[in-house]
């Protein structure tokens, strides 16, 4: 059979989220609400089509060219929404209708809607949950058949109905051919002047078509996000998800409650996660690393065997066997080579640090190039910015840097260079030569017993 098509209804302010931002595009677990919809009907559908409206250049131009756009110029309510998507739908085949603000749908689900839906012949399946608490989701009223006769609205509802645990959960597939007669006719509901998709039940009954109910085992899927109260409790069930997906794939987590992980990123087996660990963006990490306590990574590479702790690390690169922290901030650019130890109160930036450096404490390094077994020591620090200018420096391989050394930058210190502890280097130093730029020192015989007794 033909794969169905879908349509994502994604055109609403969400006047209850109270921000600027449009309501499908505030993240859960770092990728936008309607991502993860798009992500559970992918390689269900033969084409999504986004109904899009308010904000919808701003959602078009994240989304990009490989979805089909709508324009619905007004809200005037979800079956206005799929009112506006009809003309770009085939004329026959199925088609999922889902929310984009549904986040916790799974692909599983969908299929068995699907599957419901074909073998009982019917014109329209709604995707249904039984919740504990059904509070602002349409109740599925069923007729004495036991099956769907309409679905009704909180604010539209008589105290039995409101009473009804059985949810639309706002996915739904339908009939082509039969929508394309019927959902033109569909009436303004009268209490809040808006067309409700929901209201297209009662047409396809009354034309003498078969509307069905799948009922999804797992009602937490069809959490509908309104509020930031709703995107939080999503948060923790998608959270809960990844964390599993990654603990039966071999990661290990002290504890997955406080380890919090974004979509899409990938870690390797034999990986320990210690608590308050934040993964996000387009993260990777490789196998048998130790990440956290209190470690926060964005869009970074993390080879195997990476030890990681207390430290920030943007947007970088950390080869295999390196170490980094407590307390260390890598930003952008940061190319910290295999074996490398960064240590305590060390700040990298858009420098690439050779093999098996050490910075053990205390040091600046940026737009910098660090040759390899480079030792800088605590407290030296790359002078990168005179107040107007960045200047790049190299170090070769095997220098080393003395404690609380400037490098004022443009700078090249040669291989196997020498940095006198404390100097401010702001020329060239040779391969191998030892560099000393400080004051000479000076003992005066028993000063200090008199200075001292003054005080
Ligand atoms: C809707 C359903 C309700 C269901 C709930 C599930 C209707 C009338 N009600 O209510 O039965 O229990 O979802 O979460 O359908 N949208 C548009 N254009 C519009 C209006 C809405 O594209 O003119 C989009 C929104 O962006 C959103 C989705 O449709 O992604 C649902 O709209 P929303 O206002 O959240 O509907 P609910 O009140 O939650
Ligand atoms: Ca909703």
């Amino acid at each position: 059979m033909d794969k169905p098509w879908a349509v994502i209804l994604a055109a609403g302010a969400g006047t209850r989220m109270n921000s600027s931002l449009p309501k499908v595009l505030h993240p859960l677990c770092g990728k936008p609400l309607l991502w993860h919809v798009l992500a559970c009907g992918a390689d269900l559908v033969e084409r999504q089509v986004i109904v899009t409206g308010f904000a919808a250049e701003q959602v078009e131009e994240f989304f990009g060219e490989q979805y089909t756009y709508v324009r619905q110029e007004r809200q005037l309510g979800t079956g206005h929404a799929l009112q506006t998507a009809l003309p770009h739908l085939p004329e026959e085949g199925d088609v999922l209708v889902l929310c984009g603000d549904t986040p916790l749908l799974e692909g599983a689900t969908l299929t068995s809607l699907l599957v419901h839906h074909r073998e009982s012949k019917a014109a329209a399946t709604i995707l249904t949950a039984i919740l504990e608490d059904p509070k602002g989701y349409g109740r599925i009223i069923r007729g004495p058949d036991g099956r769907p006769a309409a679905i009704v609205e909180e604010l539209d509802c008589s105290e039995t109905q409101r009473a009804v645990g059985e949810i639309n959960t706002g996915s739904y597939c339908f009939d082509l051919s039969a929508i394309k007669k019927l959902l033109p006719d569909l009436p303004v509901n009268a209490q809040k002047g808006e067309y409700y998709l929901t209201d297209l039940i009662p047409l396809l009954i009354n034309a003498g078509l078969r509307v069905e109910a799948y009922r999804t085992g797992e009602p937490g899927f069809a959490l509908g996000i309104n509020d930031h109260v709703q995107l939080a409790e999503a948060g923790a069930v998608m959270r809960r998800r990844i964390n599993e997906e990654l603990m039966y794939a071999g990661v290990a987590m002290i504890d997955p409650a406080a380890v919090y992980i974004d979509a899409g990123v990938k870690v390797g087996r034999d990986t320990v996660i210690y608590p308050q660990t934040i993964l996000e963006g387009e993260t990777v990490v490789g196998e048998r690393c130790r990440l956290g306590p209190s470690a926060h990574f964005v869009d970074t590479f993390i080879e195997d065997d990476v030890f990681c702790r207390q430290s920030v690390v943007l947007e970088s690169r950390l080869s295999s066997g390196s170490t980094v922290g407590p307390f260390a901030y890598l930003r952008p650019g940061s190319h910290i080579g295999p074996g490398v130890k960064i240590g305590d109160f060390v700040e990298v930036k858009n420098s690439t640090i050779g093999s098996g450096a050490k910075i053990p404490h205390l040091s600046y390094v940026g737009d910098a190039s660090v040759g390899a077994g480079v030792n800088m020591g605590a407290g030296s620090i790359v002078v990168n910015y005179d107040g107007n200018k960045k200047y790049r420096t190299t170090i070769e391989d095997g220098a080393f840097i003395g404690c609380n050394a400037n490098l004022v930058a443009p700078l090249t210190v040669g291989a196997g260079a020498f940095v006198g502890a404390g100097s401010t280097v702001t020329k060239d130093i040779p391969a191998h030569a030892m560099a000393i730029a400080r004051s000479k020192q000076e003992n005066k015989d028993g000063l200090a017993k008199r200075f001292l007794k003054k005080k």
